[in-house]
């Protein structure tokens, strides 16, 4: 490979070969999936991406596109000594229009970067999760990532107005002009979300904002079981119309969290199941969702108005992550269920996971209001996966999706056949055909 020509592209600098600094580019978030690369290039334009691609596509080197490498499905690495295409410099945010309420934001924008830059002007960004500090705009558009305000706001596709990305040909399409209304052919942006670097490298994209609401209310709600709190999340999703975000977990998870951080318990008694809500206005939503809390009937609740002590509560919930990492590489299965199933899912995965593997711990928490749950598995070797079969078996059995949020990747590429018929799956391969004849783009993941 000849790196000189890499570096005439990107510069010197930006041609990391040295194994010691690429070591965190080639290992996924969880360490359950890593593998090896010659090289992590970091352009610092589109013209420069598009100059990799082609430059790949010429010497049949397959890439991996990289943001913020937060991903869960083991597609953000180089599994087969591809390049690492990182996507970080790519970072600017520009023409923010506060009247519209649009930006347009590199690829390697972090979610909070872009957060702070809408908050600055009165607005917001819609979609957010605990990875947002390192998680990146190209990362969260290639995964159609979730996050705990979908109820809101929608997924990310829903923000995306228009696209800027390189095809696996080497070619760029931009269409960054942001109308709300533009029938005009294809959707890009519906096609780049969520094909995981397989069809395109995002470089940039059009954003829709959402108001600032900063009146805000979180309440930690505690139930005698998982019945419970799915029909007080029904409950507030009806009736409370500021309800931004519904969060399910167990005890289990949340004496975990409170162990590994050292945190004190929320709630005085211990609880089955957790729902955690926020609430968020113009005008202080507290009278309102509280009248509504005490007609869903928890044993237990802890609010907060205070945004310090509101992020101590989320915490109890985001903590989850990284406390499940903490215990050993989980095998991470995050799923939906159609809400009528949800119940008997949560009864039914342990005993589906420990039936095959008796020593495995399963962990479940979620996104309650989109019947959006994640099961995380420890315990069991990385390779092993006896595990995601019984999980995801089981979520086809009962009509749900093998991939809420997080996407296909490495990890559930063989159960993707649950979800997506044969003529499904010819159609993909077309469309991936025809934007990366080559096959250079991420080649190891989703189909
Ligand atoms: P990476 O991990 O770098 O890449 C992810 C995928 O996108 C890979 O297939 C990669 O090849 C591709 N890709 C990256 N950049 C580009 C680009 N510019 N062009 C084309 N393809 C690209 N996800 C949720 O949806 N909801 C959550 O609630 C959530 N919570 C999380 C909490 C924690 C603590 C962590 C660690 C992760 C969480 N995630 C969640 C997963 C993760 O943050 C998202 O999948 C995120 O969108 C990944 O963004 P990234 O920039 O880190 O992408
Ligand atoms: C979450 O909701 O916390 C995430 O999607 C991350 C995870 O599945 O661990
Ligand atoms: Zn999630």
């Amino acid at each position: 490979m000849n790196i000189t020509e890499l570096q005439s592209i990107v510069g010197p600098r930006h041609v990391v070969t040295d194994t010691a600094r690429t070591q965190t580019f080639v290992a996924d978030w969880t360490g359950r999936f890593s593998g090896s690369t010659p090289a992590v290039v970091r352009p610092g334009t589109v013209e420069e991406v598009a100059a990799v691609v082609e430059w790949c596509r010429a010497n049949a080197v397959p890439l991996v596109p990289q943001g913020g490498n937060t991903g869960l499905v083991g597609g953000s690495v180089p599994l087969h000594g591809e390049i690492v295409l990182s996507l970080t410099r790519l970072d600017a945010v520009r023409d923010l229009d506060d009247i519209s309420g649009q930006v347009t934001a590199g690829a390697g924008t972090t979610i909070a970067a872009l957060q702070t830059a809408a908050r600055a002007v009165g607005w917001d960004y819609g979609v957010d999760w605990g990875a947002r500090d390192s998680a990146t705009v190209g990362g969260s558009i290639a995964t159609n990532a979730g996050g705990s305000r979908v109820i809101r706001y929608g997924d990310t596709r829903a923000q995306v107005l228009g696209i800027e990305a390189v095809l696996g040909d080497g070619s760029i399409i931009s269409h960054l002009d942001g109308l709300v209304k533009d029938n005009t052919g294809y959707h890009m942006p519906s096609l780049l979300c969520g094909s995981e670097g397989t069809l395109g490298v995002v470089t940039a994209a059009r954003l829709r904002l959402v108001p600032l609401l900063t009146e805000r209310v979180v309440a930690l709600l505690a139930f005698d079981d998982v019945d419970g709190a799915l029909a007080a999340c029904s409950a507030l999703r009806r009736s409370v119309s500021t309800l931004e975000s519904a969060e399910l977990f167990f005890d289990d998870g949340l004496e975990l969290v409170c162990a590994t951080f050292g945190l004190g318990r929320p709630l005085t008694a211990k609880a089955a199941a957790y729902l955690l809500v926020e609430c968020a206005d113009r005008v202080d939503p507290t009278e309102s969702l509280g009248a509504m809390v005490e007609s869903v009937g928890p044993n237990d609740a802890a609010v907060a108005s205070e945004a310090g002590r509101r992020a101590d509560l989320w915490r109890y919930r985001e903590a989850h992550t990284e406390a499940i990492n903490l215990v050993g590489r989980p095998h991470k299965l995050d799923v939906t269920l159609p809400a009528e199933a949800m119940r008997a899912f949560i009864e039914a995965v342990r005993t589906r996971v420990q039936g095959v593997v008796p020593s495995a711990t399963v962990w479940v928490f979620g996104h309650a209001a989109d019947g959006n749950l994640h099961v995380n598995v420890t315990g069991v070797e990385p390779g092993d996966e006896r595990v995601d079969e019984a999980v995801l078996t089981l979520v086809a059995e009962l009509r749900g999706s093998i991939s809420a949020e997080h996407g296909i990747g490495t990890a559930k590429k063989r159960w993707l056949p649950l979800n997506r018929s044969a003529a499904e799956l010819a159609a993909m391969r077309a469309i991936k055909h025809a934007l990366d004849p080559d096959a250079i783009l991420n080649p190891n993941v989703l189909l």
